[in-house]
């Protein structure tokens, strides 16, 4: 079968944890491997030289790594360094898979059009929230009609990530500077990104204007004074991030995108992926479906016990993807969806078949963070620009 070669830049948490499942996979070869740090691309060399026998070139240096012209790059880094190593690439005729996050100006967003129209060069976010079995699930049951028209859509990314932001210096990781400068959806994709698919944002319709707001940072000042190994100059810095943001995102057709930011206060993992049409809904949080199919407002009283009835429904409306992808053996991290869209990178390059998430895709769903950080700062509703123009 014909392999994919790839280079994979940035070997921290993420690239580490990618580097097994990515060396298994048959339709990919890590030709290189490159970090910053010299003792990261020891241990990712290894690992992937541990499952295919052989291994990869290292690098610490990302363009002498560019300059041995894999056939695409898998970025991996932390945020700031995705788009000056994706727009050399495409300059070099090197595809890019790029991993998730906000982008830091608007212009970045329309740089990254410009620079992959110019090059011709493929680029595809490798959003995996995309591929999750729910969202599919949902996305399923909208193409068949059981939600009526899609009018309101909530996400969220609410990750308790205070160890890993007040240990960032210990453990060399890119977000403990952005909370301490930046104020911002800093993550909105894995939200954001199912959602703009069930609106057929950058088709039929847009994203047209956005407000957020911020509340104020508390949560990891807390935390470092409670805990005697956190580096005690953070107890009392003036971290800019507030701990929730939240955001509003008006439709062209007609429809409201909420999305809250709430990585900085204690609570269990949720993406908030909520969907709600004229005939029915799908909530995350209670992992249930609502149908008017199905149920009727005087079920509200013991609706506790259609939690989780969103199970059921796989049975029937199970994403093709995912019907096959179970029936095969669910591979890879994050409950397969890590795989799923690795995969798709991968078999579009080999086939010369388009990306389903598009160039105007990346930009729209990454400008919601410097967009988020005017509206903000500025304390106003802020335009949506029309990327796909
Ligand atoms: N899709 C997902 O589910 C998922 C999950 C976790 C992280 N991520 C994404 O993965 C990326 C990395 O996150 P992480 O938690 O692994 O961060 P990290 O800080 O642990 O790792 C980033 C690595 O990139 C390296 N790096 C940064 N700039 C570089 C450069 N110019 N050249 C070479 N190496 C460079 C750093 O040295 C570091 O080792 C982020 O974009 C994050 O949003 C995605």
């Amino acid at each position: 079968m014909k392999k994919l070669n790839v280079a994979v830049i940035g070997l921290g948490s993420r690239g580490s944890f990618m580097l097994p499942l990515l060396s298994i996979m048959e339709n990919y070869n890590i030709v290189s491997v490159c970090d910053k740090y010299a003792d990261r691309v020891d241990a990712g060399a290894a690992a992937v030289e541990k499952e295919t026998g052989k291994a990869p070139a290292k690098f610490t240096d990302w363009e002498k790594c560019l300059d041995e012209k894999p056939e695409a790059v898998l970025i991996m880094t932390g945020w700031e360094d995705h788009l000056p190593v994706a727009f050399e690439a495409m300059r070099r005729g090197i595809a890019v898979g790029c991993e998730v996050g906000g982008a830091y100006s608007v212009q970045d967003c329309f740089d990254l059009i410009r620079v992959q129209k110019e090059t011709g060069t493929p680029f595809m976010l490798l959003e995996n929230c995309c591929y999750g079995r729910y969202e599919m699930l949902v996305m399923n049951m909208i193409s068949l009609g059981l939600f009526g028209e899609i009018i309101s859509c909530e996400g969220g990314y609410r990750h308790d990530l205070r160890t890993e932001v007040l240990y960032g210096r210990e453990n060399r990781h890119y977000r403990l500077e952005n909370y301490k400068h930046r104020n911002c959806e800093n993550y909105p994709t894995h939200d954001l990104g199912p959602i703009a698919q069930i609106l057929d944002i950058n088709k039929s319709n847009r994203f047209t204007a956005l407000t957020s707001f911020a509340t104020k940072s508390a949560g990891l000042n807390d935390y470092a004074r409670l805990h005697d190994n956190v580096d005690k100059e953070l107890d009392d810095y003036k971290f800019e991030q507030g701990d929730v943001i939240k955001t509003i995102i008006e439709c062209k057709n007609g429809q409201l995108v909420t999305l809250t930011l709430d990585t900085t206060l204690p609570r269990p993992y949720s993406r908030n992926f909520t969907v709600q049409g004229t005939r029915g809904m799908y909530c995350e949080d209670g992992n249930y479906i609502y149908l008017d199919r199905d149920h009727n407002e005087f079920m509200h009283f013991e609706w506790s016990k259609h939690w989780n009835n969103a199970e059921e429904y796989l049975k029937e409306y199970d994403h093709p993807v995912w019907k096959k992808f179970v029936a095969d053996g669910v591979k890879g991290g994050h409950g397969g969806m890590d795989y799923l869209v690795y995969n798709e990178f991968a078999e579009c390059m080999l086939n010369g078949k388009p990306f389903p998430i598009t160039i105007y895709d990346a930009a729209a769903w990454m400008a919601v963070t410097p967009l988020s950080a005017t509206s903000i700062k500025e304390r106003r509703t802020v335009e949506f620009p029309d990327f796909t123009k």
